[in-house]
């Protein structure tokens, strides 16, 4: 945010606009002097490399080989992902991992390789140590996934923490993914990507980068198998990426390549190798099961930042209920504050918040709050006087505590990296849970403090506990919004131990699922921030974090009703399904946009509500599994090249393929196929995979394909649950998963895996149990047996 996007904002939330400013530039000449007197200057610095194997201890698992200048201690867990920390860095502690660090798998050995080298063999992987510490990860077949060159460190002759760099290759065909949510993805073209979570300050593009989440969480894709490394450090970072070219005729391969720089913090890192599926699997494991949302979460949910009377709330809700739309949230952003406080309600706008929760909750519509970290430091903020109590602010170097500027003006912080401050922190939900609130959606959490000049966070010399550990917000940064996401899921779950907490967070870091999930934040209205938030959806899922969704029509404009519409249509089928916008943006409701949209949009949330039995049961799967609902075009086929260069469709759990549109005027498009038989869910024409199809795409729908076989679960028309099945094509089979769950509490249903076959000529589903096959306990419906 320039200045003058500064006071724009700070008039939009009702300041006086100048005395604001003045506090934010002082508050960045108070962030410039602490990190002047609270962090080392760097000096000189001393490059190192590891030298030459010295000597290897076999340890269980794996073992540590000790180079002249460092050493690399290697383990083999049970779940198959590989472990490897220098200069004596363990996995633990850390704030990624979901639990304990998983047990050695007893069968790795270290042994020794050719040249001086040494090798640990593993089930899924092999992990091939050069004699000068270069690093290499094979599948059990032998070929060669990655190799790190030895890394680099470059120490301050005075003491201090060390930088580092490390170089890897990757195969010729490799493609990279993931990294956090990134705007120009989901393939992660040739570039450099920052580590450092940030709030670009106004709406973004798909030119902007880093964004509120990252995290140095790369998918690798090639034609050997998949691989995701994840180098556990939250520090200052960057990736430089570039993608390996195949050498044409007698030419030579060029590898991809990655070089990762940390501005600190240990060099390790874990590795998991594998089918897409195995290594989410593995990752999700290993960081934490993404939390299930309650089942009204996976419905539509609408928010607007200017809701500022409890009439204009109740207005929309009646626009919704008058027009016959399904409507399942609504949100209250900053506007529903006690001048912008969080924890706070105003009543004279809001006089009677706990009524219309309750009004609405009748309705079957629930109340989510935002939540932002900063509180507002004026001595009549009861907030702020019980957060000083518990000493719970951040403080600098000098042990003042550090004031920004946030919504509600000076601001201080809470260290969420302080058990005792999360506990005090979780507790404040109560005052939430009494006005009526159901979810809760944090913000302004990377922490974004506004700043005339430099960066919009906390200076990096503000003092964290880190759990015992002690260190700065270099460290910190990266975790705060994780840390808080915990405060908050933990805290609800403790008072209100029956039902599943229901969180998401603008920004997190690895393992952030473990808590909820997030939304792609402050997208700019336009195509291409369409493309954007897709973009974000499929890169996150594969970061392990499953749950997001877009602003529908982007935060800061006014989308014209074409682009409304396919972002609408878009956002039905992801996880999160909002609309939103900002305070001077133009309205989102569906009728807004004339009376063609409005119908459009009717059968989008009228499908969404028919499907949400099945994103249900992909909730359970990506909880069981790490698989995210959303999941690009080659998830079950990583070798099909065609399918790894597709970003602009999507496969939704097994069954359904989604082809946005994501350009202006266009009524058709082309989708790249799977192999299999696909049918078109509307007019059921059925296409052969792998192939590229041409599809129509009228306004009033995008195409969605579902594959030959599949057993959706559905809403049916009397309320209960079916199953769609799609005609296996002639002589095969096809299947599904069932979860029947509507609620929103810990009972764990039963999942029910159904198959679907031929039998002379009609289509008969069963359910797979442990003694055999029987009747399926829903009504099915068979579609598609003209086409098969
Ligand atoms: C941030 C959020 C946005 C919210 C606004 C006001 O920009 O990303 O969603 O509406 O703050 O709270």
């Amino acid at each position: 945010m320039d200045g003058r996007d500064l006071v724009r904002s700070v008039k939009a939330v009702g300041s006086a606009g100048v005395s604001q400013r003045l506090r934010t530039v002082r508050a960045a000449w108070r962030r410039r002097r602490a990190d002047a007197a609270g962090l080392p200057s760097r000096g000189a610095e001393r490059a190192r490399v590891p030298g030459q194997v010295q000597e290897v201890e076999p340890r269980l698992g794996g073992g540590i080989v000790r180079f002249g200048r460092s050493e690399l201690r290697i383990v083999v867990a049970v779940n198959g992902a590989v472990f490897w920390g220098w200069d004596g860095a363990g996995p633990e502690p850390s704030y990624a991992l979901g639990g304990r660090c998983p047990e050695a798998d007893p069968r790795a050995v270290l042994e020794p390789d050719k040249d001086g080298g040494w090798r640990v063999v593993a089930e899924r992987a092999t992990v091939v140590v050069s004699r000068h510490g270069a690093v290499e990860v094979r599948t059990p077949g032998g070929v060669t996934l990655r190799r790190d060159l030895p890394p680099r460190w470059w120490e301050p002759v005075g003491g201090g923490e060390a930088r580092w760099m490390q170089r890897s290759e990757v195969a010729a065909d490799a493609r990279f993914f993931g990294l956090g949510g990134r705007a120009a993805g989901p393939r992660l073209r040739d570039g450099t990507y920052r580590l450092w979570n940030t709030d670009p300050g106004g709406a973004f593009g798909p030119g902007d980068d880093p964004l509120y989440i990252t995290m140095p969480v790369q998918l690798v894709v090639a034609d050997a198998a998949a691989h995701l490394v994840f180098h556990d450090t939250s520090w200052d970072g960057s990736v430089t990426l570039r993608e390996g070219e195949e050498g044409a005729g007698s030419g030579h391969d060029r590898a991809g390549t990655s070089e990762l720089r940390m501005d600190g913090g240990p060099l390790r890192c874990w590795v998991m190798v594998g089918t897409p599926a195995r290594v989410l699997h593995a990752w999700t494991s290993l960081t934490g099961a993404p939390a299930l949302p309650p089942a009204w979460a996976l419905g539509h949910h609408h928010a607007k930042w200017g809701f500022d009377t409890e009439q204009e709330v109740r207005r929309i809700v009646s626009g919704y209920q008058e027009r016959g739309l399904p409507l399942d949230a609504v949100h209250l952003d900053i506007d529903h504050y006690d001048a912008h406080q969080v924890f706070t309600v105003d009543h004279e706008r809001f006089p009677k918040l706990p009524q219309l929760a309750e009004d609405l909750r009748r309705d079957g519509i629930r109340l989510v709050s935002i939540v932002d970290p900063a509180v507002k430091a004026a001595p009549g903020n009861a907030v702020y006087a019980s957060g000083a109590d518990e000493d719970a602010f951040v403080r600098d170097a000098s042990g003042r505590v550090v004031q920004g500027v946030v919504w509600p003006g000076e601001a201080v912080f809470p260290d969420f990296t302080h058990p005792r401050v999360r506990r005090w922190w979780g507790s404040l939900y109560a005052e939430r849970l009494s006005q009526g609130f159901s979810g809760f959606w944090h913000d302004m959490n990377e922490p974004t403090s506004f700043n005339a000049f430099g960066e919009t966070t906390l200076p990096r010399s503000a003092r964290h506990f880190l759990d015992g550990r002690a260190g700065d917000h270099r460290e910190a940064h990266n975790v705060y919004a994780l840390c808080m996401a915990r405060a908050g899921y933990e805290g609800v779950r403790e008072l209100e131990p029956e039902k599943r907490p229901f969180v998401f967070s603008r920004s997190g870091w690895a393992g952030m699922q473990r808590y909820g999930g997030t939304w792609s934040g402050d997208v700019t209205t336009g195509w291409p921030g369409l493309r954007a938030s897709l973009s974000l959806v499929m890169g996150l899922g594969l970061c392990g974090v499953p749950y997001s969704g877009p602003d529908v029509g982007g935060f800061d404009g006014s989308p014209s009703p074409e682009l409304y519409l396919r972002w609408f249509q878009l956002a039905s089928y992801l996880p999160l399904f909002r609309t939103h916008s900002s305070l001077r943006a133009g309205r989102r409701e569906p009728w807004e946009f004339g009376a063609d949209v409005l119908e459009h949009a009717r059968m989008a949330l009228a499908e969404r509500r028919r499907l949400l039995p099945y994103f249900m049961t992909l909730a359970h799967v990506a909880r069981r599994t790490g698989a995210p609902y959303v999941r690009p075009l080659w998830w079950s086929a990583p070798e099909d090249r065609a399918l790894r260069d597709c970003e602009d469709a999507f496969l939704l759990g097994e069954g359904l393929l989604v082809a946005p549109v994501l350009d202006p005027g266009a009524r058709r498009r082309a989708v790249q196929l799977p192999r299999g038989q696909w049918y078109d869910t509307a007019t059921g024409q059925v296409y052969e995979g792998p192939a590229q199809v041409l599809v129509d795409a009228p306004l009033s729908r995008i195409p969605v394909l579902a594959r030959a076989g599949a057993v959706i679960p559905v809403r049916g028309d009397d309320g209960g649950l079916q199953l769609e099945v799609w005609a296996p094509a002639r002589g095969r089979t096809g299947g599904g998963l069932v979860v029947p769950d509507a609620g929103d509490g810990w009972e764990e249903p039963e999942i029910e895996r159904c198959v679907a076959r031929w039998q002379g000529r009609r289509v008969v589903v069963e359910r797979e149990g442990e003694d055999g096959a029987s009747k399926p306990l829903h009504p099915v419906r068979v579609r598609g047996l003209e086409g098969a």
